[in-house]
């Protein structure tokens, strides 16, 4: 545990932080480039050299570990100079075209240009090298060769993290260029890192490219609900509509890093089947109705199934997709509202769901462990076969499309044998078809709530913007849907829904949303 100082400030860290970390602790940025957390030390760049008493030469501050008694100046003189200098020879050849770059607002070359150089360019545009530009080098990324400094950040990640191995720097001197090996193309399942670490333009997202200038769009802390890993991410949105997911840091799940899967999971939020408001079926015809008006028939039909044929014949499905405040309220809903009803947790993922040994998970839902620890029968299979043999009369599916595990004609067949069918999401997907009564819900993105991931992490996805039309978010729907069955009081927020599923879940009683934090907190043995 090493104590030194950095611009007259005492620090104590530990053993083996290099000086970048270690300024970071006080809050002082030491410019770099080609250094990342997640990467091995290059140390090529350059731009992160710093003063160390005692040493005759700068250091860079990447590579070198803080030391006992160590005095660090980050901001001297000589350190400016060689900055503005370092800036310089990467600007040399650089294009300049950040005007119709999409990196702009985002671009460390821009960024510390402004802070530590401001000089004009002493190598007229006309006599700077060409290389390649809007090359096509995989399936999510554009490579620009002119605008690259050469950090190999990227490179590092295709050789060190998913060992692919399709960048490499190709030529010599000043015809240095990053490049894909013959015959490869970056298209494995994590290439769009790549985009986030490359710290200048060089490396863009064709999804993204030109859709948005980053400074229009806000941010919000979320997680992956693409499977079970819950990969932490930043949701990048303007005006109730998401642009971009991005990876957020956590070391106990992700590090900094996400799969293109989940990545481009974004695009299932804005469907051309969103549910905007309730509907109830009509003599075979589906109309607009009232919130109140959807909600109340829904109770009603329950009621009425209860008091003919028996709770035993209401079978309710709350699918893995749900939070665990959703699943902790329906699951209350029916236990209290409809006693002896069957209620199952369903979590289904296609047969041949992508997998792999580091962040990708077969299961593709991201709250199977959080149904489990709240008790709830994974037994959904059982219910479905209640169903198709007759033994149902009513069914209620909480985020739950059953289409893709038992097909359009098994949906077709059970709807002849139910009486009633109520569906919750926030899509009108195939099993919406066969409902009498709609209730449109909240994405991922436009409500709170907690997922417990397959190490039985609890982690919190904020809600970035609200719900569009009479979308409501899932636990304040569940909250009247239990006023109107059990006379329940409204909750007032999904926080105090999940402090009441820790006072009565014993898995999550030592946590609230401030011991999850950003980073998530896991569940008591
Ligand atoms: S493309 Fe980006 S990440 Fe790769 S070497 Fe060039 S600047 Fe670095
Ligand atoms: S590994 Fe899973 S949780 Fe992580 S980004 Fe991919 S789909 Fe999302
Ligand atoms: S960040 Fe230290 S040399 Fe590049």
């Amino acid at each position: 545990m090493p104590t030194l100082e950095i611009d007259g400030q005492q620090l104590t860290v530990a053993d083996g932080t290099n000086l970048i970390q270690a300024a970071e602790q006080l809050g002082i940025e030491i410019p770099h480039y080609c250094y990342h957390p997640g990467l091995s030390v290059a140390g090529n760049c350059r731009m992160c050299l710093v003063e160390i008493e005692k040493m005759p030469k700068l250091q860079i501050a990447c590579n070198t570990r803080a030391g006992e008694g160590m005095v660090v100046r980050t901001q001297s003189e000589r350190v400016k100079q060689v900055r503005a200098g370092v800036l310089e020879f990467l600007l040399l050849n650089h294009p300049i075209d950040c005007p119709i770059c999409d990196q702009a607002g985002e671009c460390k070359l821009q960024d510390y240009y402004m802070d530590h150089d401001r000089q004009p360019s002493r190598m007229p545009l006309a006599e700077k090298l060409r290389k390649g530009k809007a090359l096509d080098v995989g399936r999510l990324i554009m490579l620009d060769q002119e605008r690259c400094i050469l950090c190999t950040r990227c490179v590092r990640f295709l050789d060190e993290v998913t060992k692919t191995r399709e960048l490499g720097i190709f030529q010599r001197g000043t015809q240095n260029r990053i490049d894909i090996f013959p015959g490869q193309r970056v298209d494995n399942p994590y290439s769009g890192n790549i985009v986030d670490i490359c710290p200048v333009g060089a490396l863009t997202n064709k999804e993204f490219r030109f859709q948005a200038r980053v400074w229009y769009l806000d941010h919000t802390a979320s997680v992956c609900t693409a499977c079970a890993t819950g990969c932490n991410i930043d949701v990048h949105h303007r005006r109730g509509q998401v642009f971009r997911f991005r990876p957020r840091e956590n070391e106990a799940v992700n590090k900094y890093w996400m799969c293109d899967e989940g990545r481009g999971s974004f695009r299932r939020l804005h469907s051309e089947r969103r549910l905007l408001k309730p509907m109830i079926r009509e003599g075979g015809e589906w109309v607009g109705a009232a919130a109140e008006a959807a909600q109340g028939l829904l109770v009603r039909a329950l009621h009425e199934v209860r008091d003919r044929y028996g709770a035993h014949c209401i079978g309710a499905l709350v699918s893995a997709q749900a939070s665990n405040e959703e699943a902790y309220l329906f699951a209350r809903l029916f236990r209290e509202g409809f006693a002896g009803s069957r209620l199952a947790g369903l979590s289904w993922s296609p047969a041949q769901a992508s997998r792999d040994d580091f962040l990708i998970d077969a299961d593709k839902n991201p709250n199977t462990a959080g149904l489990r620890a709240l008790g709830l029968s994974p037994d959904a299979p059982a219910i479905l076969r209640a169903a198709e043999a007759g033994e149902l009369k009513a069914l209620v599916l909480w985020r739950a499309d059953l289409a893709p595990s038992q097909g359009q004609e098994w949906l077709d067949q059970v709807a002849e044998k139910l009486d009633f069918v109520a569906v919750i999401d926030t899509d009108g997907h195939a099993t919406a078809e066969i409902a009498d009564v709609l209730l449109p819900i909240a994405t991922v993105v436009e409500t709170t709530g907690t997922f417990t991931n397959r190490t039985r992490r609890v982690q919190l996805a904020r809600r970035a913007f609200v719900p569009p039309a009479q979308a409501l978010e899932g636990w304040e729907l569940l909250s009247h849907l239990g006023r109107r069955a059990a006379g329940w009081k409204l909750y007032p927020s999904a926080e105090a829904v999940f402090s009441e599923l820790a006072r009565n879940t014993p898995a999550f009683a030592a946590l609230d949303y401030a011991a999850i934090g950003v980073h998530g907190a896991e569940l008591a043995a």
